[in-house]
């Protein structure tokens, strides 16, 4: 078999081994060969090349890029067609999502690619998907920008990313996306964009946008590849949220649905949500605002979040089963659940949820299907409990009831400690110092934060309890009537006394 084609003869010939050094932890390597074995496309194509070797499934751009070659094959991009076919039901309007035709790149000839040569070089979801149609770069490398992008809600003229193809109701990937608070993360790292960062009085801090900006995340990820928005990122206006592209590896992983890190670790550096969901899961004496928790559901899921009094040994049981071995997806189980709505009445197809909206316990319509975020401040009897009840612990219903209880619970052990706290004099919550105060101040933050009485309950309601003795102590207060603080009863306040 030939290698060499007439279409190559800018870099036929040269036949050498070129690696592209790159730092940090990306092996990139570009191989430069004869020329890859492809037939010039048809002119309808519109510059899209397609396949090299259709049974294969070598792609033209393959043939140098070895490594995302190796990557992509193994993943669903590729196999977007068989799958369609299997399907049983393909009808032609099915397959622009399923094939290489201007969507999801900067192409705008609705033409292109699949779309009028049905040539089966362009099945599958391939590189020129995301990167665009590849002639002129794979005639002259060093020419033709063959950068994809990031984003994953941009309009035709800018860049296209994932949304053209995840959509519409069978896939509303991006409509969900765009709702939740990752599509809009980057405007809490910008001062002057939002009130509500008042942690950066002066601007975009590098310590807010390793979690908040999608450019700088995947930096801080080691994801060194070029990338439209890469150099971007340094205003609003340019900047990416946690976009498709952050949490999932375009090219494939052998992580579960292509993502850059595994759901199902309990290595709070190694698992995907936690990565980000752990900036301050315990007091930060030094800082005004360190007695505030900032995405502290990593930790607290893993019972490893919070002040404990000193000489106190927290005991074995503080991890909920949430964050044990028995909920293997740990945070995605309740906050990523996919399934479809059918209409109560006629049984038909409604739309799919694909749990993209990131939410655990939504407020839904009479057929279950979730309301917009305007109809998302629901009382709890209107919520979804089917993330709880996927997991095959719960009932819906039983899920509620014990998850109200644990809020009770947790509700009145920090309105104890918080009249407990108003008692105490306000020179011990200056910044700086570390007091009982403060520590028990950060616990009832953190046991009052959206998500802790379900995260790890226990964790909480021993937070608190230890705090309430501590602070009884060291300020002389006694503990509100009719709270049970054992054991930190006997712990702490029985310490004192002898
Ligand atoms: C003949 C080998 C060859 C083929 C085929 C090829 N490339 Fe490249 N590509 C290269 C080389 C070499 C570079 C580096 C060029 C440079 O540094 O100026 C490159 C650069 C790139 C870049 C980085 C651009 C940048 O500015 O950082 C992307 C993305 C890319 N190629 C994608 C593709 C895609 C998509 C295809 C298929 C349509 C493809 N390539 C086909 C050799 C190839
Ligand atoms: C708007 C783009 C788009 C169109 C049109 C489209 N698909 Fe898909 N299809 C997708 C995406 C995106 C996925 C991946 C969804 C996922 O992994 O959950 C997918 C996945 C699938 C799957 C895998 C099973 C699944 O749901 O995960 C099948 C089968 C399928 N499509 C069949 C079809 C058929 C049949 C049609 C036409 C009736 C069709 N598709 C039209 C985008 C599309
Ligand atoms: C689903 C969209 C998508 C597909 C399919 C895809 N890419 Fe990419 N590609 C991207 C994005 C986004 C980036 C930048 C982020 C990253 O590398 O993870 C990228 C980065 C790259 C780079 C790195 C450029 C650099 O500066 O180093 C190369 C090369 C590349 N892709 C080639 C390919 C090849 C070859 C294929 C097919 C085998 C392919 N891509 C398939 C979206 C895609
Ligand atoms: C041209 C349309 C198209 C574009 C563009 C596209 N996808 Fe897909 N994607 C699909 C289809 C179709 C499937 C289903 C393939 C199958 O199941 O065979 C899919 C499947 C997936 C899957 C499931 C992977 C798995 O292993 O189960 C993920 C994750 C995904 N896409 C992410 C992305 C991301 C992230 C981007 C943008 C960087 C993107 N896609 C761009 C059409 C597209
Ligand atoms: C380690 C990752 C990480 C870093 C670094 C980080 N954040 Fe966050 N931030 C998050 C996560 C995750 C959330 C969402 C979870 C939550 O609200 O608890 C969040 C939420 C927020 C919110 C919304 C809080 C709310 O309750 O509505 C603001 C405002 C914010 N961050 C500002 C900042 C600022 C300003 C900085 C830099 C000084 C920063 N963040 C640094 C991860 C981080
Ligand atoms: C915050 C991280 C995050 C972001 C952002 C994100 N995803 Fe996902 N995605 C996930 C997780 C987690 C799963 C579920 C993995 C599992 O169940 O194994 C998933 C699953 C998927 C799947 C497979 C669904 C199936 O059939 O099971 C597709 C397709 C997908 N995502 C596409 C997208 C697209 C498109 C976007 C952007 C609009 C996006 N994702 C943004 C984390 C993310
Ligand atoms: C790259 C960092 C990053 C990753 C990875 C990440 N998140 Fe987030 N997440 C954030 C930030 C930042 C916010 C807050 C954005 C804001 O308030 O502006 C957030 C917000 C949220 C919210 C509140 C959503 C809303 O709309 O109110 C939930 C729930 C959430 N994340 C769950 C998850 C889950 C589950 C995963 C893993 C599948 C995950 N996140 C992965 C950074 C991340
Ligand atoms: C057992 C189910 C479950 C698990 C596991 C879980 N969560 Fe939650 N989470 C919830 C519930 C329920 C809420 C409360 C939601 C509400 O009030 O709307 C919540 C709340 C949150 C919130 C606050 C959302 C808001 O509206 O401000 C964030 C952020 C969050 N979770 C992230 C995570 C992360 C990250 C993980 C993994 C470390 C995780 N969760 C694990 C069920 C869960």
């Amino acid at each position: 078999m030939t290698r060499r084609s007439h279409t190559f003869a800018a870099v036929s010939g040269i036949g050498m081994l070129m690696l592209l050094a790159v730092g940090g932890c990306v092996d990139e390597k570009i191989v430069y060969r004869d020329g890859p074995n492809y037939a010039a496309p048809p002119s309808a194509a519109a510059s899209f090349v397609g396949y090299s070797d259709v049974a294969n499934k070598v792609t033209v751009c393959g043939n140098c890029h070895v490594s995302q070659q190796a990557k992509w094959k193994g993943s669903a991009h590729a196999d977007a067609f068989a799958t369609l076919e299997k399907s049983g039901s393909m009808q032609g309007y099915c397959q622009a999502c399923h094939t290489v035709n201007n969507l999801g790149n900067v192409a705008t000839d609705t033409t292109a690619g699949w779309r009028s040569t049905k040539d089966n070089r362009y099945h599958d979801v391939q590189c020129e998907s995301c990167h665009g149609a590849g002639l002129a770069h794979i005639q002259q490398p060093t020419r033709g920008q063959m950068l994809a992008s990031i984003k994953a809600d941009t309009g035709k003229g800018l860049t296209n990313g994932c949304s053209e193809c995840h959509t519409g109701t069978h896939n509303p990937f991006v409509e969900e996306w765009r709702q939740s608070r990752h599509a809009t993360s980057y405007t809490r790292a910008y001062n002057g964009t939002t009130a509500t960062a008042p942690e950066v009085p002066g601007g975009p801090r590098a310590a807010c946008q390793s979690c908040h900006i999608g450019q700088r995340v995947l930096e801080a990820w080691g994801v060194n590849t070029n990338f439209v928005e890469k150099s971007q990122g340094q205003t609003a206006a340019t900047s990416v949220g946690v976009a498709c592209a952050v949490c999932h590896d375009p090219h494939g992983t052998p992580n579960s649905k292509n993502l850059r890190f595994p759901i199902d670790s309990r290595d709070l550096d190694n698992n995907l949500c936690m990565k980000c969901h752990y900036r301050r899961a315990v007091p930060d004496f030094s800082s005004s605002y360190g007695t505030s928790p900032h995405s502290p559901q990593g930790p607290m899921l893993l019972g490893e979040a919070g002040w404990w009094p000193p000489g106190i040994q927290a005991d074995g049981d503080l991890v909920a089963a949430h964050g044990s071995e028995r909920n293997p997806n740990l945070c995605a189980t309740c906050h990523v659940n996919k399934y479809d709505v059918t209409d109560k009445a006629t049984g038909k197809f409604v739309q799919t949820v694909t749990g993209h909206r990131f939410r655990a316990i939504p407020c839904v319509d009479s057929n279950g299907l979730p309301l917009p975020n305007a109809g998302q401040n629901c009382a709890v009897s209107q919520r979804s409990f089917k993330g709880c009840a996927a997991s095959g612990c719960h009932t819906e219903a039983s899920a509620r009831t014990i998850m109200i209880t644990a809020q009770q619970d947790i509700a009145g052990l920090a309105v104890g400690l918080n009249a407990m706290l108003a008692r105490v004099p306000s020179s011990e919550f200056a910044v700086g110092k570390v007091t009982s105060a403060r520590g028990a101040r950060f616990n009832v933050n953190l046991a009052l934060s959206p998500g802790s009485e379900v995260h790890n309950p226990f964790l909480a309601k021993a937070l608190l309890r230890a705090s309430i003795a501590q602070v009884a102590k060291d300020y002389n207060l006694t503990p509100p009537p009719g709270l049970d603080i054992a054991p930190y009863d006997k712990q702490i306040l029985g310490r004192s006394s002898n």
